[in-house]
């Protein structure tokens, strides 16, 4: 049996870039809270709670004076609420996410009414939101627009419209969103013809490192006969390769290696392993280990 890791998986630079911030700061500071989890994983956290990083849900719950902000930003609002509480911030928001932030501001300054394409609930969302200096809305499909578009008509009377992504989706997934939109925004334009759209912008906020995991997550799950995803079950980029990945051959998802199922390799001669951009290099190779444990 052959265990085949992707060429490009496990954390990404922005999530080791804030893991090394947060462990140089944790000596100096002691204790140190992050305003929600660093990244979505459970054992990445808890290796970062040993040392006195802890995530806290809400500035509510803030306790000390260091905070940090988690790779997925967070919201210029947020920011100055922790300013004027005099807390001390650490910023290990991911260098993409910040460029995604100012493009939202970038368009919202520029006149434009910005779309961000994404889940509403995510945190990277909310913060690219709260950069839109009340321009924005979140869209998660395309179901969505009409009734958006309506509603800032009617409200707004805006005609330039911006569209950007959360940096964790799929490549294909935002272009048949755009071109779905441009097919509402036909209609839309038709139908409201003191409202007709006069600029449309699409800026590509979408990470690379996302892209390339992906990539070769698709490649590789195209000459397995399983695939073994490794991350957190609330991460959004390791729910999305789970999805690339079944949708073309057998997957499971797992967080650690202890629910690795020895029945998924019967008849097996092909192994994929990928895993999500904040699952550590420890519990990847746990898992290998576990996999070639089945097979003596
Ligand atoms: Fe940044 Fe992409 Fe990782 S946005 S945190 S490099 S998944």
């Amino acid at each position: 049996m052959e265990i085949e890791e992707a060429c490009g998986l496990g954390l990404c630079f922005g999530v080791r870039r804030a893991t090394e911030i947060l462990k140089r700061e944790a000596i100096t500071y002691g204790e140190i809270e992050t305003l929600g989890p660093l990244a979505h994983n459970q054992q990445l956290m808890q290796g970062l709670v040993e040392i006195g990083v802890t995530p806290v849900d809400c500035l509510e719950q803030i306790r000390g004076n260091i905070v940090a902000i988690p790779t997925h930003g967070a919201s210029p609002e947020i920011l100055s609420q922790l300013r004027a509480r005099h807390i001390h911030i650490i910023d290990t928001t991911c260098p993409i996410v910040q460029q995604a932030q100012n493009a939202a501001e970038e368009l919202a300054i520029a006149g434009f009414e910005v779309i961000v394409f994404g889940d509403a609930g995510h945190s990277e969302v909310k913060g690219l939101l709260g950069c839109t200096r009340g321009s924005g809305m979140v869209i998660s499909g395309i179901e969505q627009v009409a009734a958006c578009l309506k509603l800032s008509a009617k409200d707004r009377g805006f005609r330039r419209l911006g569209v950007i992504s959360q940096t964790t989706q799929t490549w294909p997934v935002f272009c048949n969103f755009i071109k779905q939109l441009m097919g509402k925004l036909t209609t839309w334009d038709l139908e409201n013809r003191e409202n007709v759209l006069k600029e449309l912008r699409v800026i590509n906020t979408l990470c690379t490192a996302t892209q390339e995991r992906q990539r070769a997550a698709k490649e590789l799950a195209q000459r397995s006969q399983l695939m073994i995803v490794v991350g957190g079950y609330d991460s959004a980029n390791t729910i999305r390769l789970t999805e690339i990945c079944f949708s073309i051959v057998e997957t499971h998802q797992v967080e650690i290696a202890d629910e690795v199922d020895s029945c998924w390799i019967t008849g097996k001669q092909h192994i994929g392993i990928t895993a999500g951009a904040s699952t550590p290099d420890e519990i990847i190779r746990d898992v290998v280990k576990k996999l070639k444990s089945f097979v003596g």
